[in-house]
């Protein structure tokens, strides 16, 4: 079963469930299709060696329909309601609704779904699960107060895997397409470190049939933005997180960037569980795998390494406040 951290059976304070309500069912709100194409890391100009310690090679697939109409239907009220509770993320994106799914049953439900975390491996090559920090599932982005403004600006995500995925028709809104660089953070970070962002001939502009269609991304590894609208409209995107349940490979996450976006409450505990889960796999290898050894400094680098992610929880929730990274507009 594709589960790191369950889903918790409380909420924090202040979050209600929506009453009146569908029930998720897999079988009416869901229709799931194969991706066309996958687009790999190496593709996008990363090197093997890098590769290797990322959760899988893929960097995204094309969009697939994921939801039926019925389902598109309900995700586009679910999202409406969750609307009042939108506010900003940082200095990225104007209004966004997190933790939805402590609100939401119909998302919690969608978000923590097995039959779209079964889809999504197949299409990651790995196993993967639902994103064991529930901040980080069901994040819903509406468009900002100006068209002037992008609806997110260049970025990497702060967590290592996702779907992106249509609420809003976009066949009824002008502008504001998903958008993603042919090239590396690297690069991304020297065009900004000179002032500019990924120019249009070496950006991906996949073209979703419909509200409910998403892709699966790679969002710590691709960079990507949702675009300036040609004219003001509603337009909404939803994003649910996953990790490989593969816990020897690298964390992925940058969690210290959202002691600005999130509500604490719910942030110190998950960021905790995940950083528990993480090392406990990490310490169930080293009991099953350490041969003896005379070697010290190997055994310590090999017990640092499995409370790693710990070690560093505790350092960044110690250290506060930081601003979210991006590649600029
Ligand atoms: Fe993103």
């Amino acid at each position: 079963m594709g589960v790191a951290v369950p889903f918790p059976n409380t909420q924090p304070t202040g979050y209600e469930w929506f009453e009146d309500e569908p029930v998720f069912d897999p079988e009416r709100h869901l229709q799931l299709e194969e991706p066309s194409e996958v687009i790999t890391l190496a593709e996008l100009g990363y090197d093997r060696a890098e590769i290797a310690t990322k959760a899988t090679p893929v960097a995204a697939s094309s969009p697939f329909r994921m939801l039926s109409d019925e389902g598109a239907a309900v995700l586009l009220a679910v999202a409406r309601r969750l609307r009042s509770f939108a506010r900003p993320a940082g200095n990225r994106i104007e209004r966004m609704t997190r933790a939805g799914c402590y609100r939401s049953r119909w998302l919690r439900d969608l978000c923590i779904s097995q039959e779209v975390s079964n889809h999504l491996e197949r299409i990651y090559g790995t196993a993967v699960a639902p994103h064991p920090m529930p901040v980080h599932l069901g994040h819903i982005n509406y468009e900002p107060s100006s068209i002037d403004a992008a609806i997110d600006k260049w970025h990497h995500d702060t967590l290592p895997l996702d779907y992106v995925m249509t609420v809003t028709d976009p066949a009824r809104v002008p502008g504001g397409r998903f958008e993603y660089f042919l090239g590396t953070k690297h690069e991304a970070a020297d065009l900004a470190a000179r002032d500019r962002t990924p120019p249009p001939e070496r950006t991906a502009v996949p073209d979703f049939a419909g509200p409910g269609y998403a892709i699966a991304l790679h969002g710590d590894m691709v960079v990507h933005r949702a675009a300036p609208l040609a004219r003001l409209t509603e337009r909404i995107s939803m994003v649910n997180g996953y990790v490989t349940l593969d816990t020897s490979i690298d964390e992925q996450s940058r969690t210290a960037d959202l002691i600005i976006v999130d509500d604490h409450e719910s942030l110190w505990t998950e960021w905790a569980k995940m950083a528990a889960w993480r090392a406990r796999g990490r310490l169930s290898d080293l009991i099953e795998g350490l041969d003896f050894t005379g070697d010290r400094d190997a055994v310590i680098a090999e017990l640092e390494s499995a409370v790693g992610d710990v070690r560093l929880a505790i350092d960044e929730m110690r250290a506060g406040e930081r601003m979210t990274e991006h590649y600029g507009g």
